[in-house]
């Protein structure tokens, strides 16, 4: 039985390995991670970082490429970045389970109390209370962070047209951009909070918007070959989709690196909330995209699939963090087992490559990473270490661990079985 079944997962894993050197990705190499030793890495910046801002209202933003230091963004509704440091803390926290750690996520998460009551500004309310007050709950279940979370949840949900079908992400660009309903790739990870708050107490319609705001999203915002538009403009009084355009992409039809790991995040989460196949399978659509155009050998993609300038375009570790934490939930969660592994194994080549020298600050700044892209159309933030790459660079490393411990407990279950076929008497 146990050579049966360890001959039946090196059949599976010789299929990924065959389909993911012939169709994903190439020249992959069979790594492995070290996660302990990256998340104390992790850990270790993370206090220098405390040190270096501590006394400052702000939150962490941005260390440009040729600084050394965190540039820190007010803690302001027309910020949307705040909710990562607060969220990076409270990974660390889990991981380090220190006290001191737990008190820091608490300082900086308190910074937000001020947004929390504010109306409406855009869909990134999702992203700022969130990444904070999400995994605030989920570490300690303090009733007053998920009162803060539901009333996020009804907030957001304000920008939703029934006509269209999807949330208007930035009511600021109706006006100056002609763009009466515009609903951006990144709002799908924003769905997670109307997901949340409809299973925790909150308005049950909030599960069918953000399911809509997938479906129709899913419907207009894509092209044949699974590469999407960033900016999705609909007519507002009969929801028609008018355009598909660019806002931080290199051209309205290039592939963005960081708008496909929203889309990839994105559809993952919606399978994980739903159940629903179609998800599941757009997941894998779009994904199977972007490891087919990852550079030959490589796992941190350009910052755009399609800038003329490849080999000297910069490179994006953000969209690569986003999508090695989006590629081990759904390899996770994948019905098939080949598919599975080639998520996995392309996951932890991305976090290998990100733990690298060349993706790792190290001693030269307290950011984990270096080589994000923030804006390239604004010439902003380009090569620079930015939160959110950090973010979910940490989350992505905790999620490996906790993988890795569940496929620990799972063997460790089949050997107690196995044993106790063989000696019954093992729990009398
Ligand atoms: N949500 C904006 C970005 O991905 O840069």
């Amino acid at each position: 039985m146990g050579n049966r079944m360890c001959l039946k997962s090196s059949v599976y894993i010789l299929a990924a390995w065959v389909a993911l050197c012939s169709c994903t990705v190439r020249n992959i190499q069979n790594t492995t991670l070290d996660v302990d030793r990256n998340l104390a890495y992790c850990d270790s910046q993370v206090q220098k970082a405390l040190k270096e801002i501590s006394g400052k209202n702000g939150m962490p933003r941005n260390i440009l490429h040729n600084e050394a230091h965190w540039n820190l963004c007010p803690v302001e509704i027309t910020e949307w970045t705040v909710g990562f440091w607060p969220g990076i803390l409270w990974y660390n926290y889990e991981n380090t389970g220190d006290m001191e750690d737990k008190d820091a996520a608490v300082y900086y998460t308190d910074l937000l109390v001020p947004l929390t009551t504010l109306p409406v500004y855009d869909h990134d309310i999702g992203f700022q209370l969130f990444c904070s007050y999400g995994n605030a709950y989920r570490l300690t279940g303090y009733e007053k962070y998920k009162r803060i979370i539901l009333n996020a949840a009804d907030t957001l949900a304000t920008l939703y047209n029934p006509e269209v079908g999807t949330i208007l992400s930035w009511p600021r660009e109706v006006e100056p951009n002609n763009w009466p309903h515009n609903t951006i790739m990144d709002n799908m990870i924003n769905l997670e909070l109307l997901y949340w708050a409809a299973k925790n107490g909150g308005d049950k319609r909030l599960y069918d918007m953000a399911t809509r705001h997938a479906e129709t999203t899913m419907k207009n915002q894509f092209r044949e070959d699974g590469g999407n538009y960033h900016v999705a403009v609909y007519n507002t009084a009969d929801g028609h989709f008018i355009k598909g355009v660019t806002h931080q992409g290199y051209g309205d039809s290039t592939l963005w690196a960081r708008g496909q790991a929203w889309a990839i995040y994105g559809y993952t989460m919606v399978y994980r909330e739903t159940q629903d196949k179609k998800f599941l399978r757009f997941a894998e659509k779009v994904a199977d995209l972007y490891l087919r155009r990852l550079p030959e050998g490589e796992y941190i993609p350009y910052w755009d699939f399609d800038d003329p300038d490849i080999p000297n375009a910069p490179k994006d570790a953000s969209a690569a963090a986003i999508v090695a934490s989006a590629l081990i939930e759904l390899s996770q969660l994948e019905d098939n087992r080949e598919k599975a592994e080639v998520y996995r194994l392309a996951a932890t080549n991305m976090l290998v490559e990100l733990s690298s020298e060349k993706f790792q600050s190290r001693a030269s700044k307290p950011s984990f990473l270096l080589h994000s892209v923030g804006h390239w159309p604004a010439k902003s933030e380009i090569d620079a270490s930015i939160n959110y790459a950090d973010y979910y660079y940490i989350e992505a490393l905790t999620r490996y661990k906790k993988m890795l411990e569940k496929g620990e407990v799972k063997r460790r279950f089949l050997s107690l079985q196995r044993r106790e076929k063989k000696s019954p008497n093992l729990f009398p």
